[in-house]
């Protein structure tokens, strides 16, 4: 058979294009076109490289998906030689690779945090999590926070915090309060009676938000006394993004359940999890363990990803370069904020973590395309357009982040040069 001619760059980023335009998203593919979204087609390590052979040093990070890196050559090896063996389970025998991941979950989560369950996402992850806390409790309410994500599943989306995400689809699960982010006195008006509160220990795309000092402690404070459950959503915080193991280290709480996904197999299959304290899981499904199941749900490939990119995480001593770089990262955009105050309004984060907030939307649609220009991508946070989400890998290095600020710059000061002094938003 002949072997089919490559497609040349231009071809395919017009094919690609063409298909999402026609077959996926059209008004997204527009503004993506407009915006300067290459085709991705190769990624190692902090470098994703487009259809051209361009190289872009990876500041979005999938969103935290890529803490190890792309294509980390330990995780990759692992799912090579499972894929030989066995790629998903038949669920009805054990399987042991899955009781090995939910053992070096329970050795290295917080307090008395167990017994897990597995799914494919951060949404089902949560979704799994809310429904625990109902049949754990016999509660339906949920307390939760405004400027919340934890996905767009039904339960997910009801307690997350952004409107415009939620109008389209109500009405959605009943029972759910919001309450201000960061707040525990406006926490303690609500708690009582409530099966859950669920927090991210930083709120990611609600703008990078890092809540004051003690808010986790008083939370779980405020939960224990009315017997509501703490689920800490650590989807995008967790496995060393903000420079610990899990961000409620920091305090040192221990949450009932603590969600996680995104970084759990380092990048290269798709994962979501829960850990729970066994007490809470027995009140939950002791007398009906098949309530709550999941098809994919800890499959080998996922599981074994998992466990190489465990590894990796401590071999490599990632949760440390993240609070070292992650430093260096909120510095070096502090002092780029300091030369422009008329474009950044704050920047703030933790670890890997970094929010930089603009003072007008309007000039992020010429700093991230200013950045790509650069070779540097970067990301919006999605419940605050205002700000820019800067999420490399775990591994970047000092100089990769001082190549990350100096695109950021660049950017920043064509949005200035360009557009001059926008209006403050609030
Ligand atoms: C804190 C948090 N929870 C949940 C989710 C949902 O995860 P997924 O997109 O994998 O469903 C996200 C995704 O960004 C997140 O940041």
């Amino acid at each position: 058979m002949k072997e089919r001619e490559p497609a040349s760059p231009e071809t395919l980023y017009n094919e690609t294009y063409e298909n999402y335009r026609r077959y996926l998203n059209p008004p997204l593919a527009r503004v993506m076109k407009l915006s300067g979204s290459p085709v991705e087609v190769r990624a190692s390590g902090t470098t994703v490289w487009d259809h051209t052979g361009k190289a872009y040093l990876d500041f979005a990070g999938g969103y935290g998906v890529f803490t190890l890196g792309h294509s980390h050559p330990r995780v990759v090896a692992a799912v090579k030689a499972q894929l030989e063996l066995m790629s998903l389970s038949g669920k009805t025998m054990f399987d042991p690779l899955v009781g090995r991941l939910a053992r070096a979950l329970a050795e290295i989560a917080p307090g008395d945090l167990e017994v897990s369950f597995f799914c494919n996402s951060g949404t089902e992850a949560v979704e799994g999590a809310l429904k625990l806390a109902r049949a754990a409790t016999r509660r339906t309410k949920f307390v939760a926070t405004h400027g919340a994500f934890h996905g767009k599943t039904f339960g997910a989306l009801s307690v997350s915090g952004r409107a415009a995400f939620q109008t389209p689809y109500a009405p959605l699960v009943p029972d759910v309060v919001h309450v201000p982010y960061g707040d525990s006195g406006a926490l303690a008006a609500v708690l009582e009676g409530a099966a859950a509160f669920i927090v991210e220990p930083v709120q990611g795309e609600g703008g990078v938000n890092v809540p004051p000092a003690g808010y986790l402690t008083r939370a779980r404070e405020l939960c224990d006394a009315a017997g509501t459950l703490l689920l800490a959503d650590e989807v995008q915080t967790g496995l060393g993004r903000c420079g610990a193991l899990f961000a409620c280290d920091f305090e040192r709480v221990v949450p009932d359940v603590m969600i996680l996904a995104k970084g759990l197999s380092g990048g290269v299959v798709p994962i979501g999890a829960y850990v729970v304290r066994p007490s809470v899981w027995q009140a939950a499904y002791g007398q009906a363990p098949l309530l709550h199941t999941s098809t994919f749900g800890g499959n080998p490939l996922a599981c074994v990803a998992a466990l190489a990119a465990l590894e990796v995480l401590r071999d490599e001593a990632l949760v440390e370069n993240s609070r070292a770089r992650g430093e260096q990262l909120l510095a070096g955009a502090r002092r780029i904020a300091s030369e422009y105050p008329s474009v950044i309004r704050e920047v703030r984060g933790l670890g890997l973590l970094v929010g930089v907030e603009l003072t007008h939307e309007g000039y992020g649609g010429t700093i991230i395309p200013e950045m790509l220009k650069a070779g540097v991508t970067a990301a919006w946070t999605l419940n605050m357009q205002r700000v820019i989400r800067l999420e490399p890998p775990l591994i970047v290095t000092a100089a990769e982040v001082e190549r990350g600020l100096e695109a950021l710059r660049a950017g920043v000061g064509a949005a200035r040069d360009r557009l001059g002094t926008l209006t403050l938003t609030n």
